[in-house]
Parts: structure tokens; sequence; C-alpha cells
């Protein structure tokens, strides 16, 4: 059995994020083989990094830092949902990021992003980068949600399409094989 973790990109008081996470989330609950889990930064409320030692070292010293190694430790592959803020992805989700090193390492990611007309897409091409230096497998699959206002109901509640469901279980067939994957090498890494 391999873990899904889904991260929320914001904690923004009426944040868009929360639509999409769950949205995934509650597509992926149905697939037997994994066991997915909706991490929301929110809830989590990790303060600005202030671990004196850099966190690849893994020399932690904070209680919050050692809740939040273990949240990511324990997961397979992770979907990250992401704004798109001044042509990037949030402060929080790179803050989150930040603080721990070898728990994201030879672990795959994909991703859900929006936004206006580019939906998210320039936050995604940021977070591939921070991708490569966690060591990381950074997927090609990605769901971008342009202009995502033209499309929320009169009670602001995205309306997703029969396109949008089939992204999301491309996605998470990309996820899931190699979060396996990914999974049996670390094995041989660590032996
Ligand atoms: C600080 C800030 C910067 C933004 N910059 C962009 C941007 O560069 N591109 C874009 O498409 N939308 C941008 N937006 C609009 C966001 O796409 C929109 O506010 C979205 O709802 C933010 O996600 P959230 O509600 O989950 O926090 C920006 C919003 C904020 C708050």
């Amino acid at each position: 059995m391999i873990t899904i973790k889904i991260l929320t990109g914001s904690v923004r008081p009426g944040r868009f994020n929360i639509q999409p996470a769950t949205w995934i989330y509650e597509i992926a609950k149905k697939r037997k083989e994994i066991k997915v889990e909706l991490v929301d930064l929110q809830e989590v409320n990790l303060p600005f990094l202030d671990e004196p030692v850099p966190p690849s070292a893994k020399k932690y010293t904070k209680e919050h830092t050692i809740r939040w190694s273990k949240i990511i430790e324990e997961s397979d592959g992770f979907i990250f949902v992401t704004p798109e803020y001044n042509h990037s992805y949030s402060p929080v989700l790179k803050n989150a990021i930040d603080f721990v090193w070898q728990e994201w390492n030879y672990k795959p990611v994909a991703y859900i992003s929006y936004g206006s007309a580019a939906g998210g897409t320039r936050a995604v091409e940021h977070l591939r980068t921070i991708a490569a230096q966690t060591k990381m497998y950074d997927l090609n699959e990605q769901i971008a949600l342009a202009n995502y206002w033209e499309h929320l109901d009169k009670n602001g509640k995205y309306q997703f399409t029969k396109e949008n469901d089939q992204a999301a279980n491309a996605l998470l067939d990309s996820l899931i094989f190699w979060a396996k994957k990914m999974k049996e090498a670390r094995k041989e890494l660590n032996s």
C-alpha cells in the first residue's frame, strides 16, 4: 500500500485552493490501492523556517519540524495544489518545502494549478525547478484551471467537468505507478 498526500498551496481566508484540493482528494479516495490524505497547510500552520541547521542535515530542534518531517516522510508521492502569485507559487508552499529535504527525496510529484489565462502554469514551472533540487521525480501530468472564476456557480462552487475528472485520473495513474516504483527504488538505495 502506498500513501499519497495532497498539499494545499494557499492559506488565505476565502482561498479557492481548497476546492481543487478537495476535488482531487475525493477522486483519489476512490483508488483502493492507495492511502490518500489531504494535508492542509492552514492546519499544519508552520512558522517561517526557524531551524538553526539547514534541513538537509535533518537535525531538527523544533516540535513543529519533527511533526512536519513525519507527515512528509510517510508519504510516497505528492500532489501540490498551487495558486499563481506574481507568476510564481505561494510563499506558504515554499516555506513548507524548505522545512525538510531528505523526506522529499526520490518521490514523485504532480501538480494542480489555477489562476488567470495561464492557469497557474508559471507557478508550476517554478515548482519543477524546486522538485529537481529536492530530488523529487517531477511528473509531466498537470491540471491547469485557467480563469477559474468563469467556472464558478452562483454559490462560488467550481464546476469541474468530465474532462477534468479524466485528467485527474490520468494524473493519479501516473503518480501511483511512479510512487510504487520509487518506493522499491528507495529500498535499494537504503540497503
Ligand atoms: C499576491 C497575489 C498575486 C497574484 N498574482 C497572480 C498571477 O501572477 N497570475 C495569476 O494568474 N493570478 C494571480 N493572482 C490571482 C490569483 O490567481 C487568485 O487570487 C487566486 O484566487 C489565488 O489563489 P487562492 O484563492 O487559492 O489563494 C494573484 C493573487 C494574489 C493574492
